[in-house]
């Protein structure tokens, strides 16, 4: 059903980009002064470049939507030559991008490159409505101004609204999500991503006027700074991404010890950020909620952990204190690389203490813990309650849910329990441990005397 709605809203996204071709006035190239035939032609050079690499934007987790800087010499186009020419360099720049670079399938592919000659010829339209478009040679930009700012605004809007719809729309049907919750993440919960299009948008004009002046070089020395800045910031998105890969190994490496909590802290992080975005927590918190999560045991580096946590007998007091110096070992780990913030570090600390003030190392209480602790705490409990221990066989969902309510308010915050118990987050997370699942080695780990204790230590 999902997928045939796909089928359905991408074929009519083609059909609309297709007439929206059609419709457009292709005689203005006829007048195209050899000036102006190479101004666009650079104009156009420049959009492949800026589609060459698009860059991810915070979307989201699974929609893995992206950006490119093709927004500047899109506006740059409609201001410089009008509709026309632009449908062409949006629609140009897009199906070369999406079908040749970037090589995404036929129906991704199909429905970008509609969705943005769409956009770009309703602008078009708008922008025919106040803005002159082609400004004569001869004609000074600034005489032209007044009606090119209006007709540029108009455009500006227009595309930005489609584009973004036409995304959220798509996105929303592929998810099964609400088209407003989509937009929402698009834009930025605070309008942070369209903060960004405002900002880089005064440039177009930048680039109207030098073209003006300089001609085709005009193009060159407006847009060239920009491509060397998306390559500089295109750089540190890989070297996060490194940094994450590598972290993501580590945990991995560590885990695999104990065959019992292979893949938990990934699991952990993941029904972290879950919760977190039930919670309504910005974007940029959820990172670190994520962060935290994936490396809330990294103090288990240490071997003698592994050890004691495999012995077949009971823990001395001696040994639980061991074990629970994890925490405070993993600070020690994490405060000496430099690329972590205090909150995560903060949050790491936090994840074994209790909201009543029972817990460790500091006995914070309720709100004292750091949010993404609470958080952490409570996924920590279920994938541990969710999954097989050598001592005894995973807890139902319904067991799982009734130890979350009764330790809510006890050991776990109230919101983070009533975000993890809403809807079907426990079956999700449940599915993930099945996914993730492999065989246990009996023996490993011994029973604990007090019900699931040991499970909410790991
Ligand atoms: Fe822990």
């Amino acid at each position: 059903m999902t997928q045939r709605a796909i089928n359905y809203y991408v074929g009519l996204t083609a059909i609309l980009a297709l007439g929206a071709v059609l419709v457009q006035d292709w005689s203005v190239f006829a007048d195209f002064p050899r000036k102006d035939i190479l101004g666009f032609s650079v104009l156009l050079i420049l959009g492949l470049l800026a589609e060459s690499r698009t860059l991810p934007i915070t979307v989201g987790r699974r929609s893995g939507s992206t950006s490119s800087i093709i927004f500047v010499p899109l506006l740059s186009s409609v201001l410089l030559f009008g509709p026309a020419p632009t449908v062409l360099l949006m629609g140009v720049t897009g199906f070369v991008g999406e079908f040749f670079l970037r090589r995404k399938e036929m129906l991704r592919a199909t429905f970008n490159t509609s969705q943005y000659v769409i956009a770009a010829a309703a602008g078009g339209f708008a922008f025919s409505l106040k803005g002159v478009g082609l400004v004569p040679s001869g004609v000074s930009f600034n005489e032209v101004a007044g009606p090119q700012t209006l007709g540029f605004l108009l455009f500006w809007v227009v595309f930005v609204v489609l584009n973004n719809s036409a995304v959220a729309i798509a996105v929303a049907l592929s998810e099964g999500t609400k088209i407003r919750k989509v937009w929402l993440r698009i834009i930025g919960r605070s309008g942070t991503n369209l903060f960004y299009d405002i900002l880089v948008s005064p440039v177009a004009f930048a680039v109207a006027l030098l073209y003006q002046e300089l001609s085709f070089l005009g193009l060159l020395v407006a847009v060239l700074p920009l491509l060397f800045i998306r390559h500089a910031y295109a750089s540190i998105v890989d070297l996060q991404q490194a940094n994450r890969d590598l972290l993501t190994a580590l945990v991995k490496a560590i885990e695999t010890r104990d065959p019992y909590t292979s893949g938990h802290s990934l699991r952990v992080a993941s029904l972290a950020v879950r919760l977190a975005d039930a919670m309504g927590v910005p974007l940029r918190k959820q990172k670190e909620v994520e962060m935290a999560a994936l490396l809330h045991d990294i103090g288990k580096i240490e071997t003698a952990y592994t050890e004691i946590l495999s012995k077949p007998t009971g823990l001395t007091m001696k040994e639980r204190e061991v074990i629970e110096s994890h925490v405070l070992k993993g600070v020690a780990v994490l405060e000496q690389l430099s690329s972590f913030s205090r909150e995560v570090v903060a949050s790491v600390r936090g994840h074994h203490e209790r909201v009543d003030g029972k817990g460790y190392p500091d006995g914070l209480k309720g709100d004292e813990i750091p949010l993404a602790a609470r958080i952490i705490k409570v996924c920590d409990a279920i994938d541990a309650m969710l999954s097989d221990r050598s001592y005894r066989k995973a807890l139902t969902l319904e067991q799982v849910r009734e130890q979350l309510v009764i330790y809510s308010g006890i050991q776990f915050d109230p919101q983070v329990v009533k975000a993890a118990t809403a809807g079907d987050v426990l079956e999700t997370h449940q599915a993930e441990i099945m996914l993730s699942k492999r065989e246990p080695v009996p023996d490993v780990e011994r029973s604990e005397p007090t019900f699931p204790a040991r499970a909410w230590l790991t």
